[in-house]
């Protein structure tokens, strides 16, 4: 599939960006006046209470600041100001997992989140700046939390309902959380699933700085309630006010963090900024995805990760947009339920992962044939590299061959989309992000800023800092520091280094060739290998153990741990282990993490000074020849023994 599929014009009525003279004339205009240009977007997009003085303060790089002396409030941004003219447009339409449906006009949305920042500040007592952890599932309530956050000033930490209790106190306790916001649970194909418990394991110990607990009652099932530290959400909103004022927040006071994985065993709460934030959230809004005020938008993410937050939340509502929250899986009652829901609502743009549209695709090739979905004009996709044949049925099947692929790239420290098709401009080529966004300076370049040769892999570097960016990781500048301008520089200047790599065609189209880090992608969910590896190390009998990705057919990468055992009884005894690992990682991280496969080897190929060489672990999972130069190994016999161990 070398050929480009065009967009078609007759999809589109009035675009931002209508071709692609258009598309660089705006580039052009970001570089002549990069500042000029951002400042114009951010006066124009959104309201301010006070203006900002200054637009970009580069004199403590790499901690970047943007629009300072200006005053604004997110959750105005998104809710507030809105009401002048949309007051009873449909913010979030809200789809339960047993097709319960539950609609909120902007006007609406603003009465829920005045008095739920009320409830918080009145019962809870939470002043800016404090950090409020958000366990919840994908119900309302949980945006209405994060925006109530943002109206008095909170900063809130989401972390997804999947992860376990272990994983959960430690964010609780790197945020030093005041609050955790939860829920009795939830329903999933049909049961219902518990989250409140985990919140009670996790605050079994070391959580002291959490003074209250406040549960939203969702799926109404038992739970235990701690006197004096836990309150229903359901009872004490009732009491509140409906009027609250949005708190002007300076534009660099930070709006959320959220976890990420990293290549040490400890995850990093990315913290983002209020104004530059919710401005390139507003933005790619409208170029991406084309939102127009009779849209119906749906992303099926989860509240828990990044693109929830920016395409769920922050980027539908500041744009002014009708966005819809799923609280099911796509494939519960049948593989036809994301369609039927598209037929139901008539959605515009549908935003997936590639995970998904190839567990669609597996599980019901023709499902999309039996509805109508001549409502979506953008597909979109995010989190991993999306393969030929998983695009092809995308676009032919779901999108009727006439619908723009935005094949999203971006990640949770770029806060939002950072190179995509333009969907009414850009020529597509399949399974290929396309070109940077205007304003965003993405280059391929080796380590010393040098242009990477047309064709090869460097890496996929932004050049000059974009508002949305990243601002530090909470509790740990340094690492911060380290993590993303440690590794490029460009004219002798450390660069924001993404940690993928990536390849320019003579054509100047970038293609994303993924982490050169030790970190996978599951499901397009980043997980850090050290993380899982601090998991299965937890085993007695484990002496040594390295996790790499191994390729999956659903997930793109799947875990696979080679591990090293102290006493090796054989077969009997190794199931059951892999059965007792497996069950502490869910305990120390949660089902997302759990090993599809493992082996147990003599040892692991080591370096004299000790490194572990994953790559040579990685290309014998992938049934690779080796290449690498074993003769530097401790023990250069060790990669055979591996191979037969694992190939057999
Ligand atoms: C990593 C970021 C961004 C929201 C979801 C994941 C990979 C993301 C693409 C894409 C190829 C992609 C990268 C990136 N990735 N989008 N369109 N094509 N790879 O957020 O957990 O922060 O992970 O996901 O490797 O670094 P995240």
């Amino acid at each position: 599939m070398n050929n480009k599929f065009y967009p078609k014009k007759e999809m589109f009525q009035e675009p931002l960006i209508k071709n692609m003279c258009e598309y660089k004339e705006l580039v052009e205009e970001f570089e002549k006046d990069y500042e000029g240009t951002w400042a114009k977007f951010a006066k124009e997009k959104l309201d301010w209470f006070e203006p900002f003085t200054r637009t970009l303060d580069e004199s403590n790089a790499p901690f970047y600041r943007w629009f300072d002396g200006g005053k604004l409030n997110v959750a105005y941004n998104c809710i507030d100001r809105h009401l002048k003219t949309k007051k009873n447009k449909a913010a979030i339409i809200f789809e339960g997992d047993n097709g319960d449906k539950r609609i909120l006009t902007y006007r609406e949305l603003a009465y829920e989140v005045s008095k739920t920042a009320n409830m918080f500040k009145n019962q809870f007592n939470i002043k800016k700046g404090d950090r409020v952890v958000v366990y919840m599932p994908m119900i309302p309530e949980a945006a209405i939390t994060m925006l109530a956050c943002a109206k008095i000033g909170a900063i809130h930490s989401v972390v997804f309902g999947g992860f376990s209790a272990e994983a959960l106190r430690d964010r609780i306790i790197d945020a030093s959380a005041k609050l955790v916001v939860t829920a009795d649970g939830a329903f999933r194909k049909g049961k219902p699933y518990m989250l409140k418990p985990v919140v009670d394991t996790a605050l079994e110990h070391g959580c002291e700085c959490v003074e209250k607990v406040c549960v939203v009652e969702r799926n109404e099932q038992e739970i235990t309630w701690v006197a004096g530290r836990d309150y229903s959400y359901n009872e004490l909103i009732k009491n509140e006010s409906s009027f609250c004022k949005s708190e002007p927040m300076d534009s660099e006071d930070p709006l959320f963090l959220l976890y990420t994985s990293g290549s040490t065993g400890k995850p990093k709460g990315v913290q983002h900024s209020s104004a530059g934030y919710i401005l390139w959230a507003q933005m790619t809004m409208e170029w991406v995805f084309d939102i127009k005020d009779n849209d119906t938008y749906w992303c099926t993410a989860d509240v828990g990760w990044i693109t929830g937050h920016t395409y769920i939340v922050y980027g539908p509502l500041a744009a002014g947009a009708t966005t819809v929250m799923f609280e099911g899986v796509p494939t519960f009652p049948d593989a036809g339920r994301c369609w039927q829901m598209v037929e139901e609502y008539r959605i515009n743009q549908f935003y997936t992962a590639p995970t998904a549209i190839r567990l669609l695709h597996k599980m019901g090739a023709d499902e999309p044939s039996k509805y109508d979905l001549s409502s979506l004009r953008i597909l979109g996709t995010v989190g991993e590299p999306i393969d030929p044949a998983a695009w092809k049925w995308y676009y032919e099947e779901v999108g009727g061959s006439k619908c723009s692929i935005v094949d999203t790239y971006w990640q949770t420290e770029t806060g939002g989309h950072m190179i995509s098709p333009l969907p009414a401009a850009t020529p597509i080529k399949p399974a290929c992000a396309t070109f940077a966004l205007p304003g965003i300076v993405a280059e391929v370049i080796e380590e010393d800023g040098t242009p990477t040769p047309r064709g090869e892999k460097g890496f996929m570097c932004i050049t000059k800092p974009w508002p949305s960016m990243i601002r530090t990781i909470w509790n740990d500048p340094e690492r911060f520091k380290k993590s993303y301008f440690g590794d490029c520089k460009k004219d002798g200047k450390p660069v924001y280094f993404t940690g993928d790599g990536a390849m320019i065609d003579d054509e100047d189209y970038i293609t994303i060739t993924g982490r050169t880090d030790d970190v996978i992608n599951v499901s397009g969910h980043r997980m850090g290998t050290a993380e899982v590896e601090a998991a299965i190390k937890k085993h007695d009998n484990v002496a040594a153990v390295a996790v790499v990705g191994k390729p999956h057919d659903i997930k793109g990468e799947g875990i696979f741990a080679y591990v090293v055992l102290k006493s090796d009884d054989g077969i009997a005894d190794e199931l059951e282990i892999i059965k007792e690992i497996n069950s502490l990682i869910k305990t120390e991280i949660g089902a997302i993490a759990l090993c599809d496969d493992m082996a147990f080897v003599p040892d692991l190929p080591k370096t004299r000074s000790g490194k572990i060489m994953r790559r040579i672990l990685r290309s014998i999972v992938k049934g690779e020849a080796i290449t690498q130069d074993t003769s530097t190994l401790e023990d250069p016999s060790i990669v055979q023994k591996i191979e037969n161990i694992v190939n057999g």
